[in-house]
């Protein structure tokens, strides 16, 4: 896109998954006039790795109640419950609409939706498209935006975030990554809807490009993150690369088994068995594996007796996976597989219309803690977020721009960041990004993991101070202007490493268990003291933690058992 000085709009979503494609097709239709901010090509981002389906309460004997509950239930009750109601209830229309955009959703025998079962749910209400939901959710939404007309800066990297001199935030400096040039984006609203930091962790499910720019940009403006500690951990992800293969496996009734041949779920979940929810499989799998029961640091994952015909008209994409990666072909072998790093329940705070504690800053999707998921997310919920908070953000921010001026934002902004990229070019050869990000990943996996502890948790905190320390003296040794990957790779790092550290200060600050914090010195839920969120916000000096209450409406915590 060729720009004319000083590109200004009233609504920039920043990101291109579900969150951001559903939130500027909304403020579009409130009338603002909107565009849509990428480091990838929209089609491209992470919401295509979604596989096993988006949940809703839809067919009979089912009530969005129902699914409120269970959500809550998973959440191991630090979800707001007011935002789960919103959730649960809106799902249904949200569903319908995506039909009605086009996406293909699988059909029973009576060619009416078909769903599957998934983790902690009492219904079977996760409709899907084979194991591959998210892609095609996406190309249809990326369809919408082409119908709609929505303006797009695909391949840009934002940089900062700009504020008023009232405070507001009033638009974004990003760089072209075409180019390499630097630009000042001015809008009344912004919207993040910039996806997870999967990559914090090392192995992740999540794509190359989950570096978690949206929440650290906003972290270092001065917005509030909630839940940061709360980091899920999926329980089939294949051995050796880490890649996602999908709950709807359990779903379709695959049995997890440890070296024995033992379905040991039932030692944990006995009426749930596989599919409890994911912070208690995961947990159980650890547990096999440590006390030596796994199978050379995994379990297996057996669907054999799904059948060929199930496998490959809802299961092909991950039988490809572990055929591509393992040379396992699950229609005839187990696959092994072990818990990794899948989704950030925590993220910026925002609230149900996607307003954050900045003025003028929205956000939503993964990037965004409303908080639906609290301690641990159910599978199939976040596919739903994204398109039932996507929208509300949109419309929010759409109300918002009316009412406010012309952005007013001073250029020095932008010769700021200017400097700044000068100055990472100008540093002397040093250290290298990619070994910093290894070692960050390798560290959070093994010290801020399944199961958890205080030494750990301050050895991790050591580490990371240090890797920040020695990121000063990363170079970029490509000089070029044109796509530098090493420069972006530089900037993630930087956003990475404060998302870190801010993970494990709130994984400290936490002295429970509950939902995906798993503290084995703290090992039990203390509602007394911690049914309550953490609240991180940076400072010069570190992160500084305090709590906020819990939104309850009309369920009380229960013990949970599955
Ligand atoms: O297992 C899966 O298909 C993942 C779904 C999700 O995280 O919602």
């Amino acid at each position: 896109m060729i720009l004319s000085p000083m590109p200004e709009h009233d609504v920039l979503v920043v990101g291109a998954g579900l969150a951001g494609m559903r939130a500027a097709i909304e403020a579009q239709r409130e009338g603002a006039d909107v565009a849509l901010m990428s480091k990838v090509y929209p089609v491209r981002s992470h919401s295509n790795a979604a596989q096993g389906g988006i949940n809703a309460a839809l067919s009979e004997g089912d009530s969005w109640e129902s699914h409120a509950y269970d959500t809550v239930k998973g959440s191991d009750y630090l979800g707001d419950q007011d935002a789960i109601e919103i959730l649960a209830r809106e799902a249904p229309a949200a569903i319908v609409e995506l039909e009605n955009f086009g996406v293909a959703f699988n059909r029973d025998e009576h060619g009416r939706l078909g769903s599957r079962f998934f983790g902690g749910a009492e219904h079977a209400r996760t409709y899907f498209v084979g194991d591959f939901t998210g892609q095609a959710i996406l190309h249809v939404m990326f369809e919408q935006l082409l119908k709609h007309g929505l303006t797009t800066y695909d391949e840009w990297f934002v940089t900062q975030l700009v504020k008023d001199d009232q405070g507001a935030v009033r638009g974004v400096v990003a760089l072209d990554m075409k180019s390499g040039r630097l630009e000042l984006f001015r809008a009344k609203a912004v919207v993040f809807a910039t996806g997870g930091m999967g990559r914090v962790y090392e192995p992740s499910t999540n794509a190359l490009i989950c570096t978690g720019d949206g929440m650290a940009l906003a972290y270092r403006a001065g917005a509030n993150l909630l839940d940061m500690e709360m980091v899920q951990f999926h329980p089939t992800t294949l051995k050796g690369n880490g890649a996602l293969l999908s709950e709807a496996a359990r779903g379709e009734g695959a049995y997890l088994l440890n070296k024995d041949g033992e379905r040991f779920m039932k030692k944990t979940a006995p009426n749930k068995m596989e599919l409890a929810s994911r912070d208690v499989v995961s947990r159980a799998e650890q547990v096999e594996i440590n006390e030596g029961r796994g199978v050379d640091g995994c379990v297996l994952l057996d669907m054999r007796h799904l059948g060929a015909e199930l496998i490959l008209e809802r299961l092909p994409q991950i039988r490809e996976l572990a055929l591509e990666f393992l040379g396992v072909d699950i229609i005839h072998e187990p696959v092994p597989v072990r818990p990794g790093m899948h989704y950030q329940m925590g993220g910026i705070k925002a609230d149900v219309e996607g307003r954050t504690t900045l003025d003028g800053l929205f956000a939503a999707g993964e990037c965004a803690c409303v908080s639906v998921h609290g301690g641990n997310r159910l599978g199939a919920n976040s596919l739903l977020e994204t398109v039932v908070f996507g929208r509300r953000a949109g419309r929010a921010a759409a109300q918002y721009a009316k009412s406010v001026g012309a952005p007013r934002v001073s250029e020095a902004w932008l010769r700021d960041e200017e400097r700044f990229i000068a100055s990472l070019f100008d540093r002397p050869p040093g250290e290298r990004a990619a070994a910093l990000r290894l070692e960050m990943g390798q560290t959070m996996t093994r010290d801020v993991g399944v199961f958890r502890t205080g030494e750990g948790l301050e050895s991790a905190r050591r580490t990371i101070a240090e890797l920040k320390e020695r990121w000063e003296r990363v170079s970029v040794g490509d000089k070029g202007r044109v796509f530098n990957t090493n420069l972006v790779s530089v900037l993630e790092l930087r956003n990475m490493l404060d998302l870190a550290e801010a993970v494990v200060a709130s994984a400290i600050f936490r002295t429970e268990s509950r939902g995906a914090h798993a503290r084995l010195d703290y090992p039990k839920r203390d509602d007394a003291n911690w049914l309550v969120h953490t609240v991180c916000r940076h400072t010069a000096a570190g992160p500084e933690l305090s709590t906020m209450p819990v939104v309850i409406t009309r369920w009380e915590p229960e013990e949970r058992h599955y």
